[in-house]
């Protein structure tokens, strides 16, 4: 329990060595503000990078959800109710773990089955696969409560979208802009107000008040016999809206990817920025290389973390000290069971 007391102050990376289990376990009750959990995928395999190695072999499917219902139960004790987590997974066992995870987050919780596409293709058919390639994760999201913490994310708008949406130019400002629809979708059973408009009698977006404020400040285009519409300058976009898809993430690649299964820097920050402010906790179970420490590192989110394996705690510590992030590791001596590594206090 020794390490408890660096969550007592204000900034703190804590790295436990151990089963998430038991880490979970030392935590108390609506303690953390987000989880990201990357577990084991029931791949039946044993996974080795250089010297990083995990053993993901099972007897069972059954043996698995034995095994990980317990640790999503005490994730869910420790999440506040603004907290979420987002569960990463993939075909082999995203329906079991959707159907455990409805009842023990609440179905009505759940927010969403991100797609995150992280590969281009799998060429394995002249090795014999007669399936279609398996290319993508599934990360589920599940919320506290209503009340939980979410920043809405953004994306680039795409070149062709540019082109065929901005094409419109204000002669005057030389702003590019859009054009939005302003009629009510789903009219009176919406509850958008009916009245008559610039000549046209519809239901609409917004109140007859609004609508005025928008022409007098310019933001209406109105063309004799057609419909006004909304201009939608870029300038003032934030992008698109962030969708459940994502296949705009490579995978980890290069002198950085070390760890078998490792996940990109860019991936958890999406996840971290979307679901938790500065200052708040990130708890992730599986750390494997410290992907999500060395994010909340640099997003200034208090992180702890925990991996059964020792090869894997040292590596994600030296992640962690080479962005010069003071990192509590417990049991302090493991640092030195496996590889020593240069530690200054
Ligand atoms: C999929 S990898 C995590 C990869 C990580 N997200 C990254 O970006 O590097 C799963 C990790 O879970 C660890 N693990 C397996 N069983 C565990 C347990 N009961 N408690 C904690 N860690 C465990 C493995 O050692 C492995 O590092």
């Amino acid at each position: 329990m020794r390490a408890s007391r660096y969550l007592k102050t204000s900034k703190y990376h804590v790295l436990y060595n151990e089963d998430c289990l038991e880490t979970a376990q030392r935590l108390s009750d609506n303690f953390v503000d987000l989880i990201y959990t990357d577990p084991p995928f029931y791949t039946d395999r044993l996974f080795q990078r250089g010297n990083y190695r995990f053993d993901d072999r099972w007897d069972d499917v059954d043996e698995y959800m034995f095994w990980l219902k317990p640790r999503l139960q005490e994730f869910k004790r420790i999440l506040k109710s603004t907290g979420s987590i987002y569960i990463h997974c993939d075909w082999h066992v995203s329906h079991n773990i959707k159907v455990l995870a409805d009842k023990i987050f609440n179905r009505s919780n759940f927010l969403n089955e991100i797609i995150w596409k992280r590969q281009s293709s799998h060429n394995d058919a002249s090795q014999g696969s007669r399936h279609y390639g398996r290319i993508h994760d599934s990360i589920f999201v599940y919320a506290m409560s209503s009340d939980y913490t979410w920043n809405q994310q953004y994306t680039p708008y795409s070149e062709s979208y540019l082109k065929s949406a901005y094409r419109h130019v204000d002669p005057e400002s030389n702003r590019k802009y859009a054009l939005g629809d302003l009629t009510g979708p789903g009219g009176a059973s919406k509850g958008n107000p009916k009245y008559e408009f610039l000549g046209a009698e519809r239901y609409w977006r917004y109140s007859k008040q609004k609508m005025e404020k928008l022409l007098a400040s310019g933001k209406i285009s109105h063309k004799k016999g057609r419909l006004p519409y909304l201009k939608r300058y870029l300038d003032e976009m934030n992008g698109r809206q962030l969708q459940d898809i994502w296949s705009d993430i490579p995978p980890e690649k290069g002198n950085n990817y070390k760890y078998p299964t490792q996940k990109p820097e860019r991936l958890i920050r999406r996840i971290v920025k979307t679901s938790s402010n500065e200052g708040q906790v990130l708890y992730d179970p599986f750390v494997g290389s410290g992907t999500s420490g060395v994010v909340c590192s640099r997003l200034s989110r208090n992180w702890i973390g925990s991996d059964i394996s020792c090869e894997a705690c040292n590596l994600t510590f030296e992640r962690l000290q080479a962005l010069d992030c003071q990192v509590f590791f417990e049991p302090w001596m493991n640092l030195h069971v496996c590889e020593p590594i240069l530690v200054q206090e």
